[in-house]
């Protein structure tokens, strides 16, 4: 560092040509000589400290830098992982609407079996009325009936509702029997009567071998509807449990709308008189014909059949 000449006068003025003076004066310099020297000490710890602080700044910024792309490499790969997971959902939604389509066209391909099934034993019913004695609106009021008393014997709604659809092709197996027995005006002798409780086991017989429960519940009841609690009715005699529910609840409800109903050789019982016999006996039908359920359950809806029968009237 480069030393300043003195200043006439700074350094003491008139004093400058005494050898004192030029003693002060030589001491001042010293003294300006050693506050450099110690300035240059301090500009060298400067300079020092100046120089780690850059190397520090410089690693601090080489660090924050690495940071920096660490942090960008992670977004980057979390990003494609989103993105990748978001294309497995797309592709799990497209898989799953294509499995509920495939579904829904197999339920409504084994709807339409069901229905075709229905339709197919619908016209036979139609085909054996043109020449039974009972009627389609008979078969109708059955089906009605039915399906209050399941309800009112505690089965569930779903069980209730396919008896509704299978109780009135409980006569199908009468399109089987000859038209001299099945027209025949008046009672039958033993022999046709041994021929017309047949129908229940021709019934069985056409509706068997299904994989449809409607057309399956509709076959038990076909077999099983001039079954008897006691064990006297036909074709096979069954007692109590042995006859399937559906069986039990058709029988009841099918001799309730037997009576009423008007035939040639009679007319038809009143509500009073059929509930009567029903649950009192006549000599012919006896309360021990019936499950005591479904006769229980007969007791609490009987008004309400009553009223089904005046609205789907047989024709006149
Ligand atoms: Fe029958
Ligand atoms: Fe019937």
């Amino acid at each position: 560092m480069a030393i300043e000449e003195p200043k006439s006068g700074s350094l003491g003025g008139t004093d400058y040509f005494t050898d004192a003076g030029k003693e002060r004066e030589r001491g001042g310099e010293l003294s300006l000589l050693r506050e450099t020297a110690i300035s240059a000490e301090v500009a060298e710890l400067a300079i020092r400290a100046d120089e780690r602080m850059r190397r520090h700044m410089e690693n601090t910024h080489a660090q924050m830098r690495q940071y920096a792309r660490d942090l960008n490499e992670v977004i980057q790969r979390e990003r494609s992982k989103t993105l990748s997971l978001e294309e497995m959902y797309q592709q799990l939604q497209g898989s799953a609407e294509q499995l509920q389509a495939s579904m829904e066209r197999e339920q409504q391909r084994a709807r339409d079996l069901e229905n075709a099934y229905v339709e197919m034993v619908r016209r036979l019913m139609n085909a054996s009325a043109y020449k039974d004695r009972e009627t389609g609106e008979h078969a109708q009021r059955l089906g009605h009936y039915a399906r209050m008393l399941a309800m009112e014997a505690g089965r569930s709604e779903s069980e209730a509702n396919l008896l509704f659809t299978a109780a009135p092709m409980h006569d199908v197996g009468k399109i089987g029997i000859p038209d001299r027995i099945l027209c025949k005006e008046g009672p039958l002798d033993p022999e046709e009567w041994a021929i017309m409780k047949t129908h229940p086991e021709i019934g069985a017989r056409l509706l068997e071998g299904s994989k449809s429960p409607l057309i399956e519940l509709a076959r038990q009841v076909a077999l099983g509807h001039h079954e008897r609690w006691d064990g006297t009715g036909y074709p096979r005699g069954l007692r109590g449990d042995e006859i399937p529910m559906a069986a039990r609840i058709v029988a009841i409800a099918d001799c309730y709308d037997a009576l009423r109903s008007r035939r040639p050789y009679k007319a038809g019982f009143s509500q009073e008189r059929t509930c009567e016999i029903i649950l009192r006996g006549d000599g012919r039908t006896a309360p021990e014909h019936f499950d005591p359920v479904v006769l229980e359950a007969f007791v609490r809806v009987k008004e309400r059949m009553a009223t089904i029968f005046e609205t789907i009237r047989d024709p006149d």
